[in-house]
């Protein structure tokens, strides 16, 4: 079946946009995140006029339909990501999966000398924590690197660092490559030597419908941003035997079972891991936003952006000076990192924009990586379901003409 953008772009208000500067709005930065479909926005503004109320805490009519609401999202957000055995910890997105795993696995099980194993296609979210615990206890961080030229990790020196390693962590799909990672490989070999996984699926899963429990990974952290849904929720996946292996992350209220002066006990599962009152609003949204993706063709939506994206590729490649990373693979995420010898990535991006061509500009929190390529930035432009040929073209004849005027 043929997949139409226009059909689902008409759920998006933003993208009748017209710019202060008289253009309409062409958005392309969607890896940063995605737009929100009216029913989500909708779906958040109901909750706060209809029945805002805390939840799990009272008995009242609100708070239970708030509370129904709130374990209702998780329920169909977990069988939105094949959830059948483990648990879904609510964060506010992959940041504070990782960071979470960090603190309350990390702590708990490593101790000095163990090893840990990284990519050096890791996001900043999955390097920065790791770096704090090496330096707090003292933890060895051992990378893999991956080939400049087909952008595939050195599976290799991948089976080499696994030597004794407690932990690998490793992103699904790059947000500045676009490269989808051989993750089950990946996930079968670290197993192999009694090493646990984690997973940084943010790029993964607006694009590739990951069945969590049968990928099979002990921890897999998203953000619901990046797949139609709020800013400031996201989860981490963990599964059960894991999940017995760590400590609480924050402490306070919803996530006790009693509290004496001398010590508390906690409650079991995910609620252990969910101090405070939480993102019930965004949770709400991104439950709708899974319904909202649930009526689309998944497989025909991706190969509909990554179309785009390898089309723009090609065009790009044929520009003398033009750099352009990734492969665009069938698998990949439909995004392009591309620079150009003389036209600096910051003001190809303003040019852009004085277009209404909204891109990314930047070292995309990933400097190991750029730095690795011999790169400080890059110009990314990202696709997503409701992007059109049109807008495709658009970005190709833009860059062309600036190309051919300003270098
Ligand atoms: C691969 C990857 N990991 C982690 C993150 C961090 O996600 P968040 O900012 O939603 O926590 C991003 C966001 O760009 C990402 O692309």
């Amino acid at each position: 079946m043929v997949f139409d953008p226009y059909t689902w772009r008409k759920d998006f208000p933003i993208l009748n946009r017209i710019l202060p500067n008289g253009k309409p709005l062409v958005y392309l930065d969607n890896s940063a995140t995605t737009q929100k479909p009216s029913c989500v926005i909708d779906a958040m503004s109901r909750y706060y006029s209809e029945y805002n109320s805390n939840v799990h805490r009272a008995v009242h009519t609100l708070s239970s339909e708030a509370t129904d609401a709130y374990e209702g999202a998780r329920k169909m957000i977990a069988d939105w990501f094949g959830l059948t055995d483990g648990n879904l910890l609510f964060t506010s997105g992959t940041t504070e999966a990782i960071n979470l795993v960090a603190h309350s696995w990390g702590r708990a099980n490593l101790s000095k000398g163990d090893a840990i194993v990284l990519t050096e296609m890791e996001h900043h979210s999955d390097i920065v924590p790791w770096q704090m615990l090496a330096e707090e206890v003292g933890v060895e961080i051992r990378w893999v690197p991956f080939d400049k030229e087909n952008f595939q990790l050195d599976m290799g020196a991948f089976e080499i660092s696994l030597e004794g390693a407690k932990l690998v962590c490793c992103i699904h799909t790059s947000n500045v490559l676009g490269i989808r990672n051989p993750i089950e490989e990946i996930i079968t070999l670290a197993h192999n030597v009694g090493a646990r996984v984690l997973i940084d699926a943010a790029q993964a899963a607006p694009h590739d419908r990951i069945g969590i429990s049968e990928l099979g990974a002990d921890f897999v952290a998203v953000s619901a941003h990046k797949m139609s849904g709020p800013t400031g929720i996201g989860a981490l996946f963990v599964n059960t035997e894991t999940l017995t292996e760590m400590k609480p992350f924050l402490g306070g209220g919803d996530m006790i079972r009693e509290v004496f002066l001398d010590h508390s006990t906690y409650q079991e599962g995910s609620f252990k891991f969910e101090a405070g009152t939480p993102k019930i609003a965004e949770a709400i949204g991104w439950a709708e936003a899974v319904k909202w993706l649930s009526n689309i063709g998944f497989e025909s939506s991706h190969a509909h952006s990554i179309k785009l994206a390898r089309k723009v590729a090609d065009a790009f490649r044929s520009i003398p000076g033009m750099t352009v990373l990734g492969k665009q693979d069938n698998a990949d995420a439909p995004l392009i990192s591309f620079i150009h010898d003389t036209l600096h990535a910051e003001d190809m991006a303003q040019m852009l924009d004085a277009h209404g061509i909204a891109v990314r500009t930047g070292h995309h929190c990933a400097q190991p990586l750029l730095r690795s390529l011999g790169l400080a930035s890059t110009n990314r432009a990202s696709f997503y379901l409701y992007n059109t040929e049109e807008e495709a073209d658009f970005l190709i004849e833009t860059v062309q003409k600036l190309i051919e005027r300003f270098s």
